[in-house]
């Protein structure tokens, strides 16, 4: 049985609960200790300060209740997202619940794919199949805005959360959000572009990931069938349906990937002009292309 921890910070300056919520979360095996605590004391300060510039402050009793509360989360595993309730993709502060994946930073490399093919004034619209938060087409919109957006997703819950998001950044006006599977929104094509980032895991490895991202992240977010690529197979073979000729598609895919889904693309005679884009260490992440 592991040691209970040790989290009443009351009457403690901001400086030593630093080193303590660092301490605590080192010794519950957080790679990330240092950053994290960081993050944790940060937000039990007031809105809009912050109060590790005041390390000799000290905590009073609903601040030191508030820090233990999220110093045990994460000392569990669970992700700083989840525990913040907050994370930022693309400059955006999205809501994060159980409920959504944490938006990964190699995800920007789907932006750029986008914004690359498309220009800022262009009126376009897009849908996003698989859209958790809503990371991806808040992101794009943030940058192209005379665009609109359509968000699917088969969980409602996940939708809740992209609908506060798109509401959260004043883009209510813009979004429009279609709970089903990845055929749900035919209904509303043609579209222009086509982004998505599915479930691409392959299911024998999910029990071997990392147990902040196996216990805490939704199984429905991750798990890509047998082989990891099922999600792939369905949505290319739906990819001309959606997007109107010379539309562009983008998708993450796993660092693994890229040979076997752009073998899964060429497959598809509607899809061409195949670009893999790298992450910044060198693995694949993105295929993008167009549609004739
Ligand atoms: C890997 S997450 C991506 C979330 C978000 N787009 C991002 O990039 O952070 C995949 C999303 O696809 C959704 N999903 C899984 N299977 C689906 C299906 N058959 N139809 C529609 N959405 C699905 C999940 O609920 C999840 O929100």
């Amino acid at each position: 049985m592991s040691a209970p921890l040790k989290t009443d910070f009351s009457g403690q300056t901001i400086n030593m609960v630093l080193r303590r919520v660092r301490d605590t979360l080192a010794d519950a095996g957080i790679d990330t200790a240092d950053l994290d605590a960081r993050h944790l004391v940060r937000a039990i300060g007031p809105p809009k300060t912050d109060i590790l510039c005041h390390k000799d402050q000290k905590l009073d009793a609903a601040q030191a209740q508030h820090l233990a509360g999220l110093v045990e989360k994460r000392a569990a595993h669970m992700p700083l997202a989840q525990v913040l309730g907050r994370w930022e993709f693309w400059s955006l502060d999205l809501f994060i619940t159980k409920d959504v994946l944490t938006p990964r930073p190699q995800s920007e490399h789907l932006i750029e794919a986008v914004l690359q093919r498309t220009d800022k004034a262009q009126k376009f619209n897009l849908v996003d199949l698989g859209t958790g938060s809503g990371a991806l087409m808040l992101a794009i919109l943030s940058e192209r805005p005379a665009a609109r957006a359509v968000g699917v997703d088969l969980s409602p819950d996940a939708l809740k959360i992209a609908q506060k998001n798109a509401v959260h950044h004043n883009m209510q006006k813009r979004t429009d959000f279609v709970l089903g599977g990845w055929d749900a929104a035919l209904a509303k094509a043609p579209f222009d572009v086509l982004v998505s980032n599915p479930p691409y895991i392959a299911r024998r490895e999910i029990a071997g990931l990392h147990r902040a991202v196996r216990d805490y992240e939704p199984h429905m977010a991750l798990d890509g069938g047998a082989d990891g690529l099922d999600a792939y197979r369905q949505i290319f073979a739906l990819v001309p349906h959606y997007v109107r000729s010379g539309g562009v598609f983008a998708f993450e895919i796993g660092a693994d990937q890229g040979a076997a889904v752009l073998a899964l693309a060429r497959a598809m005679p509607a899809l061409r002009q195949f670009a893999l884009t790298c992450d910044y260490g060198g693995r694949d992440r993105i295929l993008a292309g167009r549609v004739c």
